[in-house]
């Protein structure tokens, strides 16, 4: 992509991204409306929609070419990765933002052809911005995140939601406790964005998790890829960015290591 359109992109996205975190912080003050989804774990509020809905209309007037995927479903119907495509989380860890005000974020890849271009989380709680560029880096804020160093796994802090830890559909929960028992500690956020780029930033060395959309990881692949950090599905291959997938991001090393008891 060529510098100044890139650079028009960017500054639209960061603004954007600000701005909505504004409104999020401001929802605070009223009540907000609570739905279920798929069952009653699945919550959605009136301010996903709205963010969901901000994003798109700022995107259609700026860039009327633009695709956009989003969580709620206000966006287009994406059906291949042609063109460029805006992946958004308008809140990613609703259940936080519902319960907690903290640890909740905004997603935002942006991919073209299949290719990430961008990648935004920003942890409005603590007003911190995970940024990355392709062939850029990537930031914390103002500050470039160094590549990420090999690490083993007895000296890791990995990132996993307990219900993987018992009896589950998706994978052999024994193999889960392996990894568990050998970790360092263990953590779990509840934003899958956030815990994606406390990998990419070295507060996490590791996260799994078995079932998210493109909308949690889209803007956290393209951090992960800036640092060296690696990401598969739990069997090793390679990610879909259109469809769910199992995740398993690691630090060099320990992402062989992981999967190496989870494949089991
Ligand atoms: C959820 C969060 C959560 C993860 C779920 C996601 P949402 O996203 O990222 O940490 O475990 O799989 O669906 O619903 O809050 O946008
Ligand atoms: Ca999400
Ligand atoms: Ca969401």
């Amino acid at each position: 992509m060529e510098i100044e359109k890139c650079r028009k992109i960017e500054e639209a996205a960061k603004t954007w991204t600000l701005e909505a975190a504004d409104l999020l912080q401001k929802s605070f003050e009223n009540t907000l409306t609570i739905t279920y989804k798929s069952h009653i774990a699945d919550l959605v509020t009136n301010m996903d929609k709205n963010i969901e809905k901000f994003f798109i209309d700022k995107i259609q007037r700026t860039f009327p070419d633009h695709k956009v995927l989003g969580e709620e479903g206000y966006g287009d119907d994406v059906q291949d990765k042609s063109g460029i495509i805006w992946i958004i989380d308008p809140i990613d860890g609703t259940t936080n933002f519902i319960h907690q005000q903290s640890n909740f974020a905004i997603s935002i890849g942006i991919y073209e052809n299949g290719l990430g271009i961008m990648g935004l989380i920003y942890d409005v709680g603590s007003k911190n911005l995970y940024f990355a560029k392709d062939g850029e880096g990537a930031f914390l804020n103002d500050f470039k995140l160094p590549r990420l160093d090999k690490t083993s796994l007895t000296e890791a802090v990995i990132g996993v939601n307990a219900t993987w830890v018992g009896p589950n559909k998706r994978i052999n929960h024994e193999n889960v406790q392996e990894v568990v028992r050998k970790s360092r500690g263990t953590r779990s956020y509840g934003s899958a964005a956030i815990e994606l780029a406390y990998v990419a930033s070295g507060k996490l060395d590791a996260y799994m998790t078995m079932r998210l959309s493109p909308w949690d990881f889209a803007a956290g692949l393209i951090l992960l890829n800036e640092v060296g950090g690696l990401v598969t599905n739990t069997e090793g291959q390679p990610i879909k960015l259109l469809e769910q997938n199992s995740i398993l991001a690691a630090k060099p090393g320990l992402h062989e290591e992981i999967l190496n008891h989870l494949t089991n």
